[in-house]
């Protein structure tokens, strides 16, 4: 995989935990998923690795996430948790190692956990670093203290109803992908009639579309499903691609509905 290339499409993990998430997790990956998202809090890092190595692929093939819980920045826990988070995977490196919250309320200083965060990719923890649910303010911050560069995305809430316009529009001016979370807004999408009569001219499903459209908007997603349909359903997003005018017409559905803004959240921008 060439250096800061992310799959455009992913596995998201949540909720794939124990043995049916490990067969869930083999059913993605016979489908085609080789990009998958996992975290420290999401107790789906062993599945994922005991599905990487059941699979009998390569582990070049595969494209790892892990995310640094907000419990464990401080300097002390940081590097140890990483390590631990590798051995559960049952891997030397991950692909990307991302903060999965910002610190609230600094409780961390900022710079402490994003100089570890540097750190362990210079240690060969993780072989790209990047973040999620930060918020512009952050993004600047952090890019003033680990490099303009260094960053390879930012995770966080968008699909058709949550566009982040201003988000959107930082990070294609400084050149961030940014990684869409709840990509289908854990289905609530489904219903909606525009996704609908677009599907049907498209001879897809509304979860295609949706997922089609967040890529053609320059978004990486992590769809999740337990569900092998709605695996196959997702992938295919794949081999969607919407004209201009089913572009505008989704870009119209976003209402700033934000599906998760718990107490730790940081200032969103939109
Ligand atoms: N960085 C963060 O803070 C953060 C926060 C939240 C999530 N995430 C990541 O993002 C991933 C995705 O988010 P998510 O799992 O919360 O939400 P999601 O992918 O938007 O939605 C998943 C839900 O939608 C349903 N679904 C999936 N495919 C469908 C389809 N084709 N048609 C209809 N319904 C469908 C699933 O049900 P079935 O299982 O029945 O298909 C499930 O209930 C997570 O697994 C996690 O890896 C990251």
């Amino acid at each position: 995989m060439s250096d800061k290339t992310i799959p455009r499409l992913g596995l998201g993990t949540y909720g794939r935990t124990g043995s049916e998430g490990v067969a869930a997790l083999l059913k993605a990956i016979e489908i085609g998923y080789r990009h998958l998202d996992t975290a420290q809090s999401y107790n789906t890092e062993q599945p994922v690795g005991e599905a990487v190595r059941r699979s009998g692929l390569p582990r070049g093939d595969f494209f790892i996430t892990t995310k640094v819980a907000d419990t464990r920045l401080d300097t002390a826990q940081f590097m140890p948790s990483v390590r631990e988070s590798l051995d559960t995977i049952g891997v030397d490196q991950v692909d990307l190692l991302l903060i999965h919250w910002p610190s609230h309320k600094d409780a961390v200083p900022f710079d402490d956990y994003m100089t570890a965060l540097v750190e362990a990719q210079q240690k060969g923890y993780a072989r790209l670093i990047g973040v999620s649910n930060y918020p512009i303010a952050l993004l600047e911050k952090a890019r003033s203290l680990v490099g303009k560069d260094t960053l390879a995305t930012n995770q966080v809430e968008i699909h058709p109803y949550l566009q982040s316009p201003k988000l959107v529009a930082y990070a294609r001016k400084i050149g961030l992908p940014l990684t869409a979370y709840q990509p289908l807004a854990k289905g609530e999408i489904a219903s909606d009639p525009v996704l609908k009569r677009i599907a049907e001219k498209h001879g897809t499903t509304v979860a295609a579309v949706a997922l089609a459209f967040l890529i053609g908007e320059g978004h990486i997603v992590i769809p999740a499903s337990g569900s092998e349909a709605n695996l196959r359903a997702n992938f295919a997003a794949l081999n969607v691609s919407l004209d201009e005018a089913d572009m505008a017409e989704i870009r119209k559905l976003d209402r700033g509905y934000r599906r998760i803004n718990p107490e730790k959240s940081p200032g969103w921008d939109d």
